[in-house]
């Protein structure tokens, strides 16, 4: 499988590339510095510039011509409103177009709980992520591609169990982004677990088993 990764070099994305790689996949990697392109070679992708705020969307239909499956994991992470919007946002509906353009169909796409930190401190910023990215979910189900939207609790660094909770609603928790990675990894290799949104957290189901569950 031929997966071009936006977001490549990021917590999930990394990981994911390297899991992918694993297993004989063909990764390409998008990343913006010169820095992260050794971050991406790494995981055993192949690393190529681009950026979701100055690139066409011919630029990037460029770019993922001749991939199966793009897996969008980039995100503004806290560096403003206007980048979240122009990020989360704006750049998903640009990358959405640009995979319809080059014939790529199938289209992961990492969101975030609708619900997340609900009863906490509310922060104008927050609930400006949590918007966008709803209505990039919105948008993503009403292109023709083949998508499938994973929601992840908060993402955590330490190590992944290989267990998670996942269904179309889930309560809200915590995901170690090792478990993120290795559930897109195993949801990609499977063609019917398809136009779904998949909320996920840390469970005690393993990985594949959930995601076959899923899939029937
Ligand atoms: N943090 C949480 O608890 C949480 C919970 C649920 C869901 N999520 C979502 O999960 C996703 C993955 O999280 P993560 O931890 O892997 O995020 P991350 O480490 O911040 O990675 C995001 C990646 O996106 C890239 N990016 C940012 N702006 C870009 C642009 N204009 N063009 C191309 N790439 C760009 C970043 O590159 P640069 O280094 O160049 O900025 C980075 O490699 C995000 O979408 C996030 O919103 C997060």
């Amino acid at each position: 499988m031929r997966v071009f990764q936006i977001g490549a070099a990021g917590g999930v994305g990394r990981r994911l590339a390297g899991l992918l790689s694993e297993r004989g996949d063909e990764v390409t990697g998008m990343h913006r510095s010169l820095a992260q392109a050794d971050t991406i070679r790494a995981s055993g992708a192949t690393p190529v510039t681009g950026d979701l705020i100055s690139d066409t969307v011919e630029e990037l239909a460029g770019k993922l011509a001749g991939h199966d499956t793009v897996v969008f994991s980039a995100g503004a992470h806290g560096t403003g409103m206007d980048k979240t919007t122009l990020i989360d946002g704006q750049g998903l509906e640009k990358a959405a177009a640009a995979a319809e353009a080059a014939g790529v169909d199938r289209f992961v796409l990492v969101s975030v709980f609708p619900d997340a930190l609900r009863g906490g401190e509310p922060s104008e910023g927050f609930e400006h992520y949590v918007k966008v990215k709803k209505s990039a979910d919105v948008h993503l189900t009403r292109t023709g591609l083949d998508w499938l939207i994973v929601r992840p609790g908060t993402l955590l660094d330490g190590p992944g169990t290989g267990q998670v909770t996942a269904g179309p609603a889930v309560e809200y928790g915590d995901v170690p982004r090792d478990d993120v990675a290795a559930f897109i990894d195993a949801a990609l290799h499977e063609p019917s677990l398809s136009r779904v949104i998949v909320e996920l957290t840390s469970g005690d189901t393993p990985v594949g088993d959930a995601v076959a569950r899923l899939a029937t």
